[in-house]
Protein backbone atom coordinates (compact mmCIF):
# COMPACT_ATOMS: atom_id res chain seq x y z
CA UNK A 1 0.00 0.00 0.00
CA UNK A 2 1.27 3.46 -1.01
CA UNK A 3 1.78 5.15 2.22
CA UNK A 4 1.00 9.08 1.96
CA UNK A 5 3.43 11.46 4.07
CA UNK A 6 0.98 13.98 5.29
CA UNK A 7 2.22 17.94 5.79
CA UNK A 8 5.28 15.80 4.62
CA UNK A 9 5.72 14.75 8.09
CA UNK A 10 9.59 13.37 8.33
CA UNK A 11 10.15 13.73 4.83
CA UNK A 12 13.83 14.70 4.29
CA UNK A 13 13.71 16.70 0.68
CA UNK A 14 17.64 17.82 1.12
CA UNK A 15 20.41 17.77 2.68
CA UNK A 16 21.70 20.39 4.79
CA UNK A 17 25.15 21.94 6.65
CA UNK A 18 23.22 25.38 7.82
CA UNK A 19 21.43 24.09 10.53
CA UNK A 20 20.66 21.10 13.20
CA UNK A 21 18.09 20.48 15.33
CA UNK A 22 17.94 17.96 18.02
CA UNK A 23 14.00 18.15 18.74
CA UNK A 24 13.81 15.73 21.63
CA UNK A 25 16.91 17.47 23.66
CA UNK A 26 16.13 21.40 22.73
CA UNK A 27 19.17 21.59 20.83
CA UNK A 28 19.72 24.32 17.40
CA UNK A 29 23.39 24.92 15.69
CA UNK A 30 24.35 26.67 12.81
CA UNK A 31 27.20 25.36 11.02
CA UNK A 32 27.95 23.44 14.26
CA UNK A 33 27.57 26.69 16.78
CA UNK A 34 25.02 26.52 18.94
CA UNK A 35 22.13 29.30 19.31
CA UNK A 36 23.38 30.43 22.98
CA UNK A 37 26.78 30.82 22.11
CA UNK A 38 25.95 32.98 19.04
CA UNK A 39 23.66 35.06 20.74
CA UNK A 40 26.27 35.59 23.43
CA UNK A 41 29.26 36.21 21.79
CA UNK A 42 28.15 36.91 17.70
CA UNK A 43 26.66 39.29 15.53
CA UNK A 44 23.78 39.19 12.73
CA UNK A 45 26.18 40.31 10.07
CA UNK A 46 28.84 37.80 11.56
CA UNK A 47 26.21 35.45 10.62
CA UNK A 48 25.10 36.66 7.72
CA UNK A 49 28.81 35.24 6.20
CA UNK A 50 28.88 32.39 8.23
CA UNK A 51 25.15 31.03 7.11
CA UNK A 52 26.48 32.13 3.13
CA UNK A 53 30.26 30.91 3.20
CA UNK A 54 30.36 28.35 6.16
CA UNK A 55 32.79 29.78 8.42
CA UNK A 56 33.26 32.61 10.72
CA UNK A 57 34.25 35.57 9.34
CA UNK A 58 37.70 36.90 9.64
CA UNK A 59 37.65 40.65 10.46
CA UNK A 60 38.35 42.01 6.65
CA UNK A 61 35.63 39.38 5.77
CA UNK A 62 32.85 40.82 8.66
CA UNK A 63 33.70 44.21 7.34
CA UNK A 64 33.19 43.58 3.89
CA UNK A 65 29.79 42.08 5.29
CA UNK A 66 29.38 45.52 6.65
CA UNK A 67 30.00 47.46 3.61
CA UNK A 68 27.96 45.46 1.56
CA UNK A 69 25.01 46.12 3.36
CA UNK A 70 25.37 49.39 4.15
CA UNK A 71 25.87 49.77 -0.02
CA UNK A 72 22.58 47.62 -0.61
CA UNK A 73 19.74 49.75 1.59
CA UNK A 74 18.43 51.68 -1.46
CA UNK A 75 15.07 49.91 -3.08
CA UNK A 76 13.65 50.64 -6.24
CA UNK A 77 11.10 53.87 -5.57
CA UNK A 78 8.51 51.92 -7.46
CA UNK A 79 9.11 49.74 -4.04
CA UNK A 80 8.43 52.84 -1.91
CA UNK A 81 5.59 54.21 -4.01
CA UNK A 82 3.89 50.84 -3.42
CA UNK A 83 4.32 50.26 0.12
CA UNK A 84 3.07 53.99 1.02
CA UNK A 85 0.12 53.72 -1.09
CA UNK A 86 -1.69 50.72 0.03
CA UNK A 87 -4.16 51.53 2.83
CA UNK A 88 -2.48 51.77 5.97
CA UNK A 89 -4.29 48.78 7.39
CA UNK A 90 -3.02 46.33 4.77
CA UNK A 91 -1.72 43.44 6.27
CA UNK A 92 2.28 43.79 6.75
CA UNK A 93 3.41 40.34 5.17
CA UNK A 94 0.85 41.14 2.00
CA UNK A 95 2.77 44.28 1.78
CA UNK A 96 6.18 42.65 1.70
CA UNK A 97 4.90 39.92 -0.64
CA UNK A 98 4.09 43.29 -2.85
CA UNK A 99 7.49 44.94 -2.54
CA UNK A 100 9.26 41.58 -2.75
CA UNK A 101 7.36 41.30 -6.32
CA UNK A 102 8.56 44.20 -8.01
CA UNK A 103 11.88 43.71 -7.13
CA UNK A 104 11.49 40.25 -9.14
CA UNK A 105 10.59 42.34 -11.92
CA UNK A 106 12.64 44.93 -11.19
CA UNK A 107 16.28 43.14 -10.27
CA UNK A 108 15.04 39.19 -11.66
CA UNK A 109 18.76 37.96 -10.30
CA UNK A 110 20.13 35.10 -12.72
CA UNK A 111 21.58 32.26 -10.59
CA UNK A 112 25.48 32.10 -10.61
CA UNK A 113 27.75 30.63 -8.46
CA UNK A 114 30.01 33.57 -8.86
CA UNK A 115 27.16 36.11 -7.57
CA UNK A 116 24.64 34.08 -5.70
CA UNK A 117 26.07 35.35 -1.78
CA UNK A 118 26.57 38.91 -3.18
CA UNK A 119 22.85 39.10 -4.52
CA UNK A 120 21.85 37.49 -1.27
CA UNK A 121 23.44 40.32 0.73
CA UNK A 122 21.66 42.85 -1.16
CA UNK A 123 18.49 41.25 -0.67
CA UNK A 124 19.12 41.18 2.99
CA UNK A 125 19.90 44.79 3.04
CA UNK A 126 16.62 45.70 0.93
CA UNK A 127 14.63 43.68 3.42
CA UNK A 128 15.52 45.49 5.95
CA UNK A 129 14.97 49.17 4.53
CA UNK A 130 11.26 47.35 3.35
CA UNK A 131 10.39 45.99 6.37
CA UNK A 132 11.15 49.38 8.50
CA UNK A 133 8.64 51.29 5.62
CA UNK A 134 6.25 48.82 6.20
CA UNK A 135 6.01 50.11 10.15
CA UNK A 136 6.80 53.45 9.10
CA UNK A 137 3.81 53.69 6.16
CA UNK A 138 1.23 51.49 8.64
CA UNK A 139 2.43 54.36 11.17
CA UNK A 140 1.63 57.00 9.09
CA UNK A 141 5.28 57.84 8.86
CA UNK A 142 7.31 59.39 5.94
CA UNK A 143 9.49 57.19 3.92
CA UNK A 144 13.39 56.69 5.49
CA UNK A 145 16.30 54.51 3.97
CA UNK A 146 18.35 53.02 6.59
CA UNK A 147 21.96 54.66 7.27
CA UNK A 148 24.92 53.02 6.84
CA UNK A 149 26.41 51.53 10.42
CA UNK A 150 28.18 49.04 12.35
CA UNK A 151 25.40 47.31 13.08
CA UNK A 152 22.37 45.99 10.94
CA UNK A 153 19.88 46.03 13.80
CA UNK A 154 20.53 49.36 14.74
CA UNK A 155 20.32 50.51 11.03
CA UNK A 156 17.08 49.08 10.74
CA UNK A 157 15.88 49.82 13.97
CA UNK A 158 16.99 53.87 13.62
CA UNK A 159 15.24 53.54 10.15
CA UNK A 160 12.15 52.34 11.68
CA UNK A 161 12.29 54.75 14.41
CA UNK A 162 12.33 58.71 14.75
CA UNK A 163 14.53 58.24 17.53
CA UNK A 164 18.29 57.11 18.86
CA UNK A 165 18.26 53.79 19.81
CA UNK A 166 20.12 52.59 22.92
CA UNK A 167 22.66 49.59 23.01
CA UNK A 168 20.24 47.25 25.10
CA UNK A 169 17.70 47.44 22.00
CA UNK A 170 20.25 47.37 19.27
CA UNK A 171 21.98 44.09 21.25
CA UNK A 172 18.34 42.65 21.73
CA UNK A 173 17.02 43.29 17.90
CA UNK A 174 20.29 41.28 17.08
CA UNK A 175 19.55 38.85 19.46
CA UNK A 176 16.64 38.22 17.55
CA UNK A 177 17.95 38.37 14.46
CA UNK A 178 20.02 35.46 14.93
CA UNK A 179 17.19 33.36 16.62
CA UNK A 180 14.94 33.74 13.88
CA UNK A 181 17.70 33.55 11.54
CA UNK A 182 16.74 29.32 9.87
CA UNK A 183 14.88 26.60 11.34
CA UNK A 184 16.22 23.73 8.54
CA UNK A 185 13.20 23.06 6.08
CA UNK A 186 9.80 24.75 7.64
CA UNK A 187 6.78 25.31 5.59
CA UNK A 188 8.12 28.47 4.44
CA UNK A 189 11.73 27.57 3.63
CA UNK A 190 9.85 24.71 1.77
CA UNK A 191 7.43 27.39 -0.55
CA UNK A 192 10.79 29.14 -1.05
CA UNK A 193 13.01 25.94 -2.39
CA UNK A 194 9.77 24.32 -4.55
CA UNK A 195 10.21 27.89 -6.34
CA UNK A 196 14.45 28.25 -6.08
CA UNK A 197 14.00 24.53 -7.84
CA UNK A 198 12.71 25.93 -11.06
CA UNK A 199 15.19 28.48 -11.35
CA UNK A 200 12.96 31.03 -10.40
CA UNK A 201 14.96 34.33 -8.99
CA UNK A 202 15.50 34.94 -5.55
CA UNK A 203 13.03 37.27 -4.94
CA UNK A 204 10.40 35.78 -5.97
CA UNK A 205 11.72 32.32 -4.11
CA UNK A 206 10.84 34.71 -0.79
CA UNK A 207 7.09 36.02 -1.83
CA UNK A 208 6.99 31.76 -2.20
CA UNK A 209 8.74 31.84 1.29
CA UNK A 210 6.65 35.12 2.79
CA UNK A 211 3.41 33.34 1.64
CA UNK A 212 4.30 30.00 3.57
CA UNK A 213 5.61 32.24 6.47
CA UNK A 214 2.49 34.33 6.93
CA UNK A 215 0.00 31.56 8.41
CA UNK A 216 -1.21 31.36 11.89
CA UNK A 217 0.57 27.79 12.02
CA UNK A 218 3.59 29.56 11.32
CA UNK A 219 5.16 32.50 11.13
CA UNK A 220 1.49 34.33 11.83
CA UNK A 221 1.79 32.96 15.55
CA UNK A 222 4.18 35.40 16.81
CA UNK A 223 1.32 37.89 16.47
CA UNK A 224 -1.16 35.06 17.27
CA UNK A 225 0.62 34.57 20.74
CA UNK A 226 1.12 38.16 22.01
CA UNK A 227 -2.97 38.85 20.97
CA UNK A 228 -3.53 36.11 23.87
CA UNK A 229 -1.23 38.02 26.60
CA UNK A 230 -3.70 41.27 25.32
CA UNK A 231 -6.99 39.61 25.26
CA UNK A 232 -6.18 37.92 28.86
CA UNK A 233 -4.96 41.44 30.02
CA UNK A 234 -3.80 41.02 33.24
CA UNK A 235 -1.55 38.18 35.44
CA UNK A 236 -4.73 37.33 37.57
CA UNK A 237 -7.13 36.63 34.81
CA UNK A 238 -4.85 33.76 32.97
CA UNK A 239 -5.94 30.27 34.64
CA UNK A 240 -9.82 31.20 33.90
CA UNK A 241 -9.08 32.08 30.17
CA UNK A 242 -6.66 29.44 30.17
CA UNK A 243 -10.21 26.74 31.49
CA UNK A 244 -12.60 28.53 28.68
CA UNK A 245 -10.39 28.99 25.58
CA UNK A 246 -8.22 26.15 25.98
CA UNK A 247 -9.62 23.33 28.18
CA UNK A 248 -13.18 23.51 27.25
CA UNK A 249 -12.66 25.73 24.44
CA UNK A 250 -10.23 23.58 23.01
CA UNK A 251 -8.88 25.79 21.02
CA UNK A 252 -4.86 25.46 20.43
CA UNK A 253 -2.35 27.64 22.44
CA UNK A 254 -0.39 29.72 20.00
CA UNK A 255 3.39 29.93 21.02
CA UNK A 256 2.90 25.98 22.13
CA UNK A 257 3.86 23.15 20.16
CA UNK A 258 5.79 22.06 17.48
CA UNK A 259 6.64 19.73 14.44
CA UNK A 260 10.07 18.45 15.62
CA UNK A 261 10.79 20.01 19.07
CA UNK A 262 8.83 17.59 21.79
CA UNK A 263 10.62 19.45 24.61
CA UNK A 264 11.20 23.22 25.77
CA UNK A 265 12.24 25.64 21.93
CA UNK A 266 15.75 26.82 22.75
CA UNK A 267 14.92 30.07 21.00
CA UNK A 268 12.23 30.53 23.17
CA UNK A 269 14.34 30.48 26.33
CA UNK A 270 16.52 32.65 25.09
CA UNK A 271 13.21 35.12 24.09
CA UNK A 272 12.19 34.89 27.79
CA UNK A 273 15.59 35.80 29.01
CA UNK A 274 15.39 39.09 26.79
CA UNK A 275 12.27 39.51 27.72
CA UNK A 276 13.10 39.45 31.30
CA UNK A 277 15.85 41.89 30.65
CA UNK A 278 13.51 44.16 28.56
CA UNK A 279 11.19 44.15 31.13
CA UNK A 280 12.87 45.74 33.99
CA UNK A 281 12.76 49.31 32.74
CA UNK A 282 9.49 48.73 30.98
CA UNK A 283 5.92 47.89 32.95
CA UNK A 284 4.00 47.31 29.98
CA UNK A 285 5.94 44.07 29.11
CA UNK A 286 6.41 43.28 32.61
CA UNK A 287 3.17 42.64 32.64
CA UNK A 288 2.42 41.03 29.43
CA UNK A 289 5.66 38.77 30.51
CA UNK A 290 4.16 38.06 33.94
CA UNK A 291 0.69 36.73 32.14
CA UNK A 292 3.16 34.45 29.57
CA UNK A 293 4.77 33.05 32.37
CA UNK A 294 1.16 32.16 33.71
CA UNK A 295 0.01 30.94 30.51
CA UNK A 296 3.46 28.58 30.15
CA UNK A 297 3.18 27.11 33.26
CA UNK A 298 -0.82 25.80 32.53
CA UNK A 299 0.43 25.13 29.37
CA UNK A 300 3.54 22.69 30.47
CA UNK A 301 1.41 21.42 32.86
CA UNK A 302 -1.90 20.37 30.55
CA UNK A 303 0.34 19.48 27.27
CA UNK A 304 3.80 18.71 28.35
CA UNK A 305 3.33 14.83 28.77
CA UNK A 306 2.26 15.01 24.83
CA UNK A 307 5.95 16.77 23.65
CA UNK A 308 3.50 20.23 23.92
CA UNK A 309 5.88 23.17 24.70
CA UNK A 310 6.56 27.19 24.22
CA UNK A 311 7.96 27.54 20.66
CA UNK A 312 10.01 30.56 19.34
CA UNK A 313 6.93 32.49 18.89
CA UNK A 314 5.78 32.30 22.61
CA UNK A 315 8.05 34.92 23.92
CA UNK A 316 9.31 36.74 21.14
CA UNK A 317 6.05 39.27 20.35
CA UNK A 318 7.27 40.20 23.91
CA UNK A 319 10.54 41.22 23.23
CA UNK A 320 9.42 42.85 20.01
CA UNK A 321 6.69 44.63 21.79
CA UNK A 322 9.47 45.87 24.12
CA UNK A 323 11.70 47.28 21.06
CA UNK A 324 8.63 49.48 20.08
CA UNK A 325 6.65 47.26 17.60
CA UNK A 326 3.22 46.81 17.02
CA UNK A 327 1.73 43.24 16.68
CA UNK A 328 1.03 43.50 13.12
CA UNK A 329 4.65 43.76 12.93
CA UNK A 330 5.95 40.60 14.83
CA UNK A 331 5.54 38.04 11.61
CA UNK A 332 7.55 41.27 9.38
CA UNK A 333 10.29 40.93 11.69
CA UNK A 334 10.68 37.00 12.31
CA UNK A 335 10.77 37.23 8.47
CA UNK A 336 13.53 39.89 8.01
CA UNK A 337 16.05 37.45 10.02
CA UNK A 338 14.35 34.56 8.20
CA UNK A 339 15.56 35.78 4.77
CA UNK A 340 19.17 34.98 5.57
CA UNK A 341 18.05 31.14 6.32
CA UNK A 342 15.86 31.15 3.52
CA UNK A 343 18.53 32.61 1.33
CA UNK A 344 21.37 30.13 2.72
CA UNK A 345 18.73 27.28 1.82
CA UNK A 346 18.24 28.18 -2.06
CA UNK A 347 21.90 28.37 -2.84
CA UNK A 348 23.05 25.38 -0.69
CA UNK A 349 19.84 23.34 -2.73
CA UNK A 350 20.54 25.00 -5.98
CA UNK A 351 24.39 24.54 -6.11
CA UNK A 352 25.28 21.55 -4.56
CA UNK A 353 21.97 19.53 -4.90
CA UNK A 354 19.74 20.62 -7.51
CA UNK A 355 16.49 18.31 -8.35
CA UNK A 356 13.64 20.21 -9.45
CA UNK A 357 10.76 19.48 -6.75
CA UNK A 358 7.69 17.81 -8.21
CA UNK A 359 5.95 14.85 -5.93
CA UNK A 360 3.17 12.69 -7.10
CA UNK A 361 0.14 12.45 -6.19
CA UNK A 362 -1.85 9.16 -5.42
CA UNK A 363 -5.07 8.81 -7.76
CA UNK A 364 -8.08 7.77 -6.03
CA UNK A 365 -10.60 9.75 -8.11
CA UNK A 366 -13.46 7.85 -10.69
CA UNK A 367 -12.70 5.37 -13.29
CA UNK A 368 -12.99 6.32 -17.34
CA UNK A 369 -16.05 8.29 -17.88
CA UNK A 370 -17.88 8.78 -21.24
CA UNK A 371 -19.13 12.54 -21.95
CA UNK A 372 -22.55 13.33 -21.67
CA UNK A 373 -24.27 16.47 -23.35
CA UNK A 374 -25.72 18.88 -20.94
CA UNK A 375 -29.08 18.35 -22.23
CA UNK A 376 -28.82 15.09 -21.50
CA UNK A 377 -27.73 15.15 -17.86
C1 LIG B 1 6.99 28.18 13.85
O1 LIG B 1 8.57 24.19 11.53
C2 LIG B 1 9.32 25.12 12.06
O2 LIG B 1 10.51 25.00 12.29
C3 LIG B 1 8.58 26.44 12.31
C4 LIG B 1 9.31 27.46 13.16
C5 LIG B 1 10.46 28.08 12.41
O3 LIG B 1 11.38 28.60 13.07
O4 LIG B 1 10.38 28.18 11.16
O5 LIG B 1 9.77 26.87 14.35
C6 LIG B 1 8.38 28.62 13.51
O6 LIG B 1 6.17 28.18 12.98
C7 LIG B 1 6.69 27.68 15.23
C8 LIG B 1 5.24 27.13 15.38
C9 LIG B 1 4.28 28.32 15.53
N1 LIG B 1 2.90 27.86 15.50
C10 LIG B 1 2.12 27.93 16.61
O7 LIG B 1 2.52 28.27 17.72
C11 LIG B 1 0.67 27.53 16.36
C12 LIG B 1 0.19 26.59 17.45
N2 LIG B 1 0.92 25.31 17.28
C13 LIG B 1 0.22 24.21 16.67
O8 LIG B 1 -0.74 24.56 15.73
C14 LIG B 1 1.11 23.04 16.33
O9 LIG B 1 1.84 22.73 17.44
C15 LIG B 1 2.03 23.13 15.12
C16 LIG B 1 1.31 23.52 13.90
C17 LIG B 1 3.13 24.07 15.39
C18 LIG B 1 2.63 21.74 14.90
O10 LIG B 1 1.60 20.92 14.73
P1 LIG B 1 1.71 19.40 14.19
O11 LIG B 1 3.08 18.86 14.29
O12 LIG B 1 1.04 19.37 12.86
O13 LIG B 1 0.89 18.69 15.31
P2 LIG B 1 -0.66 18.44 15.21
O14 LIG B 1 -1.37 19.68 14.75
O15 LIG B 1 -0.87 17.18 14.46
O16 LIG B 1 -1.04 18.24 16.76
C19 LIG B 1 -0.80 16.96 17.40
C20 LIG B 1 -1.65 16.97 18.66
C21 LIG B 1 -3.11 17.33 18.37
O17 LIG B 1 -3.89 16.74 19.39
P3 LIG B 1 -4.80 15.43 18.98
O18 LIG B 1 -5.71 15.90 17.87
O19 LIG B 1 -3.79 14.38 18.55
O20 LIG B 1 -5.52 15.11 20.28
O21 LIG B 1 -1.19 18.01 19.55
C22 LIG B 1 -2.22 18.97 19.75
C23 LIG B 1 -3.18 18.82 18.59
O22 LIG B 1 -4.47 19.26 18.97
N3 LIG B 1 -1.59 20.29 19.70
C24 LIG B 1 -1.97 21.33 20.43
C25 LIG B 1 -1.10 22.36 20.09
N4 LIG B 1 -0.21 21.93 19.18
C26 LIG B 1 -0.53 20.64 18.95
N5 LIG B 1 -2.98 21.47 21.33
C27 LIG B 1 -3.10 22.70 21.89
N6 LIG B 1 -2.29 23.75 21.62
C28 LIG B 1 -1.29 23.62 20.73
N7 LIG B 1 -0.49 24.66 20.45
Amino acid sequence: MVEISRGLEDVLIKTTSLTFIDGHHGVLRYRGYDINDLVEHSSYEELIYLMLYGELPNRKQLNEVKAKLNENYEVPEQVINAIYSLPRNCDAIGIMESAFGIMASVYNPKWDKEKDRDNAIQIIAKTATVVANVFRAKEGLKPKMPSPSQSYAKSFLEASFDRKVGEKEIKAMDAALILYTDHEVPASTTAGLVASSTFSDMYSCIVAALAALKGPLHGGAAEEAFKQFVEIGSPDKVDEWFKINIVEGRKRLMGFGHRVYKTYDPRAKIFKKLAQQLSQENPEIKKYLEIAERLEKLGIETFGSKGIYPNTDFYSGIVFNGLGFPIYMYTALFALSRTLGWLAHFIEYVEEQHRLIRPRALYVGPEYKHYVPVDKR
